[in-house]
């Protein structure tokens, strides 16, 4: 099969407000972006205020609506150099390292691991007490032993940059896949 001359970014956002704002930004600051969306990202979206239809007019977006997750053919066909999850649910992120995939995020994971794609994961459970964004503004939370030790051993998965802060995740972008 003939792989595109000029790779694409896979962003997948999961239901999670921890730095969306800043996650979109990173993502319209782009334009070699297609976005893939589990069904959480998609109604989480919407309560943080993103006008899911404009959004999907100035960017291609895959939502969640099959149980085989069609659009991972694209990663056979070499269309994406890199994969970042961000932001990644406690949820989400529990499945990769489990192994299972069963939402369009997961199966998209799980089909770049295989296709030796690169993934760059911006977690949402980092540290045992940190601040987040809830739709009505910034509240604590403290994050269980499980979350925090699941971030953990997604570190050591192959092909897979763990990343914890915004900085963080853009300057990873910013070196070579
Ligand atoms: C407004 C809102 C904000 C949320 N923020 C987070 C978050 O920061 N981190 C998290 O792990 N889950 C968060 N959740 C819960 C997830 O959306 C929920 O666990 C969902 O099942 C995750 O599915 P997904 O991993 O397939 O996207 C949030 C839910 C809502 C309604």
């Amino acid at each position: 099969m003939q792989h595109p001359a000029t790779p694409r970014l896979a962003w997948a956002i999961t239901g999670s407000g921890h730095f969306l704002g800043e996650c979109l930004a990173l993502v319209e600051s782009r334009t070699d972006v297609d976005l893939f969306l589990t069904r959480a990202a998609a109604e989480v979206l919407v309560m943080y205020g993103v006008d899911l239809k404009r959004l999907r007019e100035r960017i291609t977006c895959y939502r969640d609506g099959a149980a085989s997750a069609p659009p991972v053919a694209r990663f056979y066909q070499g269309i994406y150099s890199r994969l970042v999850i961000a932001p990644a649910t406690s949820n989400t992120v529990a499945k990769m390292v489990c192994g299972i995939s069963d939402t369009l995020v997961t199966n998209i994971y799980a089909q770049a691991g295989k296709c030796r794609v690169p993934s760059i994961v911006f977690a949402c459970d980092t540290a045992p007490a940190m601040q987040t964004e809830a739709p009505g503004g910034q509240v604590m939370v403290y994050p269980r032993r499980i979350d925090l030790e699941n971030v953990e051993r997604l570190r050591g998965f192959e092909y897979t940059t763990v990343v914890d802060s915004v900085a963080a995740l853009a300057a990873a972008l910013a070196l070579p896949p």
